[in-house]
């Protein structure tokens, strides 16, 4: 069911991963899968196209967007959602930005580091200083540090910036865990907004749990989802802000028009399509990722033996630490000797050293030959 595009079918495609390197160059960078879309959506979007839907979306919440997020939520999380609380916004990033505007108080925001990296600039963009939950290098499971953010909380910051599931840490946040961040962030009455654009993506072994369906949590949170990072449809810019708390949906939906940058309509047709019919491919996808995930364990025993990487509970994307091969971007050297394109691990922790973010989301002959030319690259005398 999971289709492998070609490499000129990838380019064609996928122009930012794959178009934005040199033709003799291997990504795996940008969170975008080299799969082609599941069959639901192609449909969809074909006829939607030739119904000529083009024009604005429809305004608003719930619809048909509403009730097929309410569903995909409950089929796939065992988590009820109103329909009337899914507000569409254009993309995840913008979501984030327009809840921590709309409803986060004024003052600093936390952050888990290394964090998502165009959200490391959210903090400064919307007025707030960031606060990092830092993740220790060398700690054998990447967990969040609940002192650390007490403190910061006792310290004024007012929002949280939670990223479950975890990119790039891997991790699928138990309930005991966002049980814990709850209990701070009750304490202090602080506002979370969770973004989920990883959830439909745990690997197999690991659940999602939305932290909105952590009791006590629904007066402080704003929910982000879409479906473009499971079903590879980021381009056609369509997200939705969940919540469980009328006052706080309200106070979301009334923002000004101009606050809210408009989603596309055929996001909508497509998340439909998806949320709706896209149960059976993302099953699939599911076990594709999970002996992605395994090959991957095989080829750094094989090619990289001193790298350390975490378990990978979710997401597409492995955390590398390669500090044992001596260098301090590796990434850079992995495009320069080996020709082949990663994301440098201090453009999500900054400062840090010796890491990358490598994208398994590729065929197992592609991912064979990245693991090659970054073994090659970072294991050669210059
Ligand atoms: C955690 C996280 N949030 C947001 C995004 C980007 O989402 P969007 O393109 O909808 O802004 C990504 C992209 O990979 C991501 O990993």
């Amino acid at each position: 069911m999971i289709r492998d595009l070609t490499d000129d079918e990838a380019r064609a495609a996928l122009l930012c991963k794959w178009g934005e390197v040199a033709t003799d160059v291997l990504p795996a960078w940008v969170a975008e899968m080299d799969y082609a879309l599941a069959p639901p959506i192609t449909r969809a979007l074909t006829e939607a196209v030739a119904a000529g839907l083009t024009g604005y979306p429809r305004l608003g919440v719930g619809g048909p967007l509403g009730r097929a997020y309410a569903g995909f939520a409950e089929r796939q999380f065992g988590h009820v959602v109103d329909p009337e609380q899914v507000l569409p916004v254009v993309d995840v990033t913008a979501g984030v930005r327009l809840a921590l505007d709309a409803v986060g108080a004024r003052g600093p925001m936390v952050m888990p580091v290394p964090g998502y990296a165009p959200q490391l600039d959210i903090a400064a963009i919307t007025g707030r200083e960031r606060l990092d939950l830092v993740v220790d290098p060398d700690a054998a499971r990447a967990e969040l540090d609940l002192d650390l953010l007490e403190r910061h909380f006792a310290n004024g910051a007012r929002s949280l910036l939670l990223t479950q599931p975890h990119n790039p840490w891997g991790r699928a946040f138990t309930r005991a865990e966002l049980e814990g961040v709850r209990d701070v962030v009750l304490r202090h009455g602080a506002l979370v907004v969770s973004d989920e654009i990883h959830a439909p993506l745990v690997l197999p072994g690991a659940e999602h749990v939305p932290y909105l369906a952590v009791e006590g949590t629904a007066g402080h949170t704003v929910a982000v989802v879409a479906a473009s990072k499971a079903f590879n449809i980021a381009g056609l810019k369509c997200a939705q802000l969940v919540t469980a708390d009328p006052s706080l949906a309200e106070r979301l939906r009334s923002v000004p028009m101009a606050r809210n940058d408009s989603w596309s309509s055929l996001g909508v047709a497509a998340s439909v399509a998806a949320y709706d019919h896209g149960d059976a491919w993302l099953a699939a996808l599911r076990v594709r990722l999970g002996d992605q995930r395994a090959l991957l364990g095989e080829l750094l025993a094989t090619h990289l033996p001193e790298a350390r990487m975490r378990p990978l509970e979710a997401t597409y994307l492995a955390w590398l630490d390669l500090r044992p091969y001596g260098h301090d971007d590796p990434a850079a050297v992995a495009l320069e000797r080996g020709k082949v394109r990663l994301s440098p691990g201090h453009h999500y922790h900054p400062g840090l050293s010796g890491h990358l973010r490598l994208n398994l989301a590729t065929s197992p002959e592609r991912l064979t030959e990245i693991v090659r030319r970054l073994a090659r690259a970072v294991t050669a005398t210059p």
